[in-house]
């Protein structure tokens, strides 16, 4: 669909200012100049509205959704194992379907357009993805050796991704090996040198807890950050949840071998982890941006939340107000997001970009008065500002209300399948 958006605050730039929008198709065609030949099949009055890129949330696993508030403030280990695991061994295919439908709506009504997947039952959060309309990039968790037998999951996802390739513009798939401590060294390496032959990218849980820094130490003599190297994760574009316990040569070598980190501030802290060095890693010249995890470790998949999060727990812990500023914030949930996941032209309100766009409602209390507009989002917003999403070029919520996916059918299933799950 053409779409002209007429005279609404926009963030072009790193600035927010008044501008006209052309969409065709999928493409954002022109900023402040009407295309050649341009017809538009609708208009939105941009009086009232604040236009941004679409939100990308860099980490996640969507099936998780259905393990919102299973287990809090419990240790780590009664998190996972009584808390988390019990109901996950019982999940279904096609109760993961429902948990991936339900992070989906919720993403779209916070104004987020992509989300990076780590999942567990294959087909189904792909197939979710295809219906609802929303951009992801899929990889399937990888545990081995001693979980994956035969490599049957290494051989799902495959599977998964020649399926998936090239059938819908908005799904991309990378290798999901899980973690150093849930993925041997020799199955890390195997499954890298499929990533190397086959031109995909790696997903990986590094350096998330002390334990696991602790454990690698004794056992291998080597950092979570020189344990993936040294697999051969970083030959391909690797993007690296949490690095949370990492020293500056981590850094330096995530720096020089073009890793990108996504940071999950609120799950860091939800499971006792700490705050990763996320200054300290933009200083280095890591390409930093972020992610809320699942909703088991959050509890929510709101990326206004994240970024509020983001640049108020590391102005407090460093001790000082003028560190990561709101424009920053921004780029980690954007273009940052992009660049890790391969995906080009994404991320950012430019001619020849793709049409992936949050527009807010500014006629709000939290956005007025408009002292900072580009402020509000980052230090005021709580994403219930968001009025319209819009991925691809198609409109996936318009008015707050749903267009691609039933609601209401999603909170009965969800509800109804929790009742069969819970212990
Ligand atoms: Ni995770």
């Amino acid at each position: 669909m053409n779409i002209e958006i007429k005279n609404a605050y926009a963030l072009v730039d790193g600035h927010i200012d008044r501008h006209d929008l052309y969409i065709e198709k999928d493409i954002i065609t022109g900023v402040d100049r009407k295309p050649d030949g341009f017809t538009g099949e609708k208009t939105i009055d941009g009086q009232d509205r604040l236009v941004i890129p679409g939100l990308i949330n860099a980490h996640t696993h969507s099936y998780m959704a259905m393990l919102r508030n299973i287990a809090d403030d419990m240790p780590f280990m009664d998190w996972l194992t009584k808390g988390v695991y019990p109901v996950e061994d019982r999940m279904t295919g096609e109760d993961a379907y429902w948990g991936a439908m339900l992070a989906i709506a919720e993403m779209i009504r916070c104004g987020t357009t992509t989300f990076n997947d780590m999942q567990m039952h294959i087909h189904n959060t792909t197939r979710a993805v295809k219906e609802s309309g929303m951009r992801a990039v899929i990889s399937r968790g990888l545990v081995g050796e001693k979980y994956d037998r035969d490599d049957v999951r290494i051989k799902e996802a495959l599977e998964e991704i020649s399926d998936g390739e090239g059938t819908n513009g908005r799904l991309t798939f990378m290798l999901g090996p899980h973690a150093p401590y849930s993925a041997g060294f020799d199955y890390l390496r195997g499954v890298a040198d499929i990533a190397k032959e086959r031109g995909l990218g790696i997903h990986i849980h590094l350096a998330e807890s002390q334990t696991e820094i602790d454990n690698l130490k004794k056992e291998q003599g080597l950092t979570a950050i020189e344990y993936a190297d040294k697999a051969g994760c970083f030959e391909v574009p690797c993007i690296a949840a949490h690095c949370v316990k990492i020293t500056k040569s981590d850094m330096e070598l995530m720096a020089k071998k073009n890793v990108s980190v996504v940071t999950n501030p609120a799950s860091n802290m939800k499971l006792g982890n700490g705050f990763a060095p996320v200054p300290e890693m933009m200083d280095a010249g890591i390409n930093v941006c972020l992610g809320t995890d699942g909703a088991a470790s959050n509890n929510t998949l709101n990326m206004f939340h994240e970024m509020s999060l983001l640049t108020l727990i590391h102005k407090g812990t460093h001790n000082t107000p003028v560190c990561i500023n709101a424009n920053e914030a921004l780029a980690m949930a954007t273009v940052n997001g992009a660049k890790a996941l391969g995906l080009e032209k994404l991320g950012e309100i430019k001619e020849g970009y793709k049409a992936d766009l949050a527009i807010l409602d500014i006629n709000t209390p939290s956005m007025v008065p408009k002292n900072n507009l580009l402020s509000s989002l980052v230090y005021s917003a709580n994403g219930s500002e968001v009025d319209t999403t819009i991925v691809d070029g198609e409109i996936l919520m318009e008015g707050r209300e749903l267009k691609t996916i039933d609601l209401e059918k999603i909170i009965y299933e969800v509800n109804a399948r929790m009742e069969r799950l819970n212990p």
